[in-house]
């Protein structure tokens, strides 16, 4: 690692490695990451990818989404987000990122929930795998990009509101600040603050916590995303999954008594609000899900990934009901950013998880968040390439000796962050 990057982007998901893909070969990109470059929450992402299929769908797709978010979505974000599908999906394509085709070899669809037609590219049920190991591949071989592993953000250089570096440490606490005009965090949500969570547990929110420190533009905390469907454990950890494609599909939910309660794909929100409820009405800790009018082909090939688990868990999901319980999935809220991914720091960028562009509202619809980190990533690239000069951060000398415990300062973000999602809970 040098002292000096042209870019420095923060986080391995796909935002980050789109991002670091579409900045030109003359720039030296330096990318971090907390842990593995592949143990980000895009590798995680099940159920697919949105794509506009057509002008004739846009004004359903346009409405799923701000549906789904309450109507509080940024039109502008959505608008940006639906109409650069197809490009993001032909340069995907073009990575060689493969999707599942049907018998005449066009794209095959699925759908999931509050979706009102299936618009969903998937690749089996790891599609959030298949694009980020291919985009990772591809960037692991470019001259002109550096993945550091284990290697942590504990601050930012900043003064007067310009952005001028990152301060890194590594897991022995030695501290490294590298300076660049241009700091993308791309660093994922806030999971790992919860203990129930579909994330991995190292992504709890430092970027967030590191932006409030420096006064940055912060927005919809509370907005906090719970996936209905997550297989259901008594054993601590992160939880797997039940992809929403699986309902999108056919799944069943059922109570205690074997009974439907509720329809199964409603937007997320309200179907975790309803399995929720019956959970206490029925005193479960868990309501069930029935995969079988899937039926086996369709679970083996579409769903392998899923089948396994629950295998290994002790659940059949071709001859049984399996257990499923909502826990904290995703998060809309983050740090402002504008439709060029800016945010109110100068030379400071945030795209995926991470930021706010009011594209999801107050409820994410299903598969738009790979879609929406590659758009606005790719928006960063732009900006960047296009910006003039950037402005010189004035901070001359860095004293490296406040940064003494990795944890500890990482935990005094955790808590910063949280206790700001409880105010604004109450507020
Ligand atoms: C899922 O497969 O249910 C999750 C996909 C997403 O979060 O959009």
């Amino acid at each position: 690692m040098n002292e000096y990057y042209d870019a420095i982007i923060v986080g391995t998901g796909a935002a980050g490695l789109y991002c670091a893909l579409n900045l030109p070969s003359r720039m030296k990109v330096l990318m971090i990451t907390k842990q593995q470059a592949d143990q980000s929450d895009s590798f995680l992402a099940q159920g697919g990818i949105c794509m506009l299929r057509g002008e004739e769908d846009y004004d359903n797709y346009f409405e799923d989404t701000m549906r789904a978010g309450h109507y509080e979505n940024n039109k502008k974000a959505v608008d940006l987000m639906i109409r650069s599908s197809n490009s993001i999906i032909r340069d995907l394509i073009r990575h060689n990122v493969t999707f599942e085709r049907d018998a005449n070899g066009e794209l095959a669809f699925t759908r999931e929930g509050a979706h009102s037609q299936p618009r969903i590219l998937f690749y089996e049920d790891v599609t959030g795998k298949q694009i980020t190991q291919t985009l990772l591949s591809e960037a692991q071989t470019r001259d002109n990009i550096e993945i550091c592993e284990y290697m942590t953000m504990v601050d930012l250089i900043a003064k007067d509101n310009i952005c001028g570096g990152v301060i890194i440490m590594d897991e022995k606490n030695n501290v490294y600040p590298v300076r660049s005009p241009y700091v993308v965090l791309a660093c994922g949500g806030l999971g790992g603050l919860y203990k129930n969570s579909t994330n991995f547990p190292h992504i709890a929110g430092d970027g967030l916590g590191i932006a409030m420190k420096h006064q940055v533009v912060l927005e919809h905390l509370d907005y906090v995303q719970i996936h209905p469907t997550t297989l259901y454990s008594h054993k601590p950890g992160r939880r797997f999954l039940i992809s929403e494609s699986v309902r999108g599909e056919g799944a069943l939910l059922y109570d205690k008594n074997g009974q439907r309660f509720t329809e199964e794909l409603q937007p997320r929100d309200l179907l975790s609000q309803a399995i929720f409820a019956q959970m206490e009405k029925d005193d479960t800790e868990f309501v069930w899900e029935d995969m079988r009018p899937l039926g086996e082909e369709t679970i083996l090939k579409h769903f392998p990934n899923i089948f396994h688990r629950c295998m290994e868990e002790g659940f059949d999901p071709c001859k049984e009901l399996i257990p499923v319980v909502p826990a904290q999935h995703y998060f809309m809220g983050g740090i402002q950013a504008d439709l060029g991914s800016r945010t109110s720091m100068k030379g400071l960028y945030a795209c995926g998880e991470t930021s706010c562009n009011g594209v999801h509202g107050k409820n994410r619809l299903a598969s738009n968040s790979l879609l929406e980190s590659l758009v606005f990533a790719r928006r960063v690239a732009d900006d960047i390439i296009f910006a003039g000069k950037p402005e010189k951060c004035p901070v001359n000398t860095i004293d490296t000796s406040m940064y003494e415990d990795r944890d500890a300062i990482l935990d005094g973000y955790h808590k910063m962050v949280w206790n700001e999602i409880e105010r604004m809970k109450r507020a």
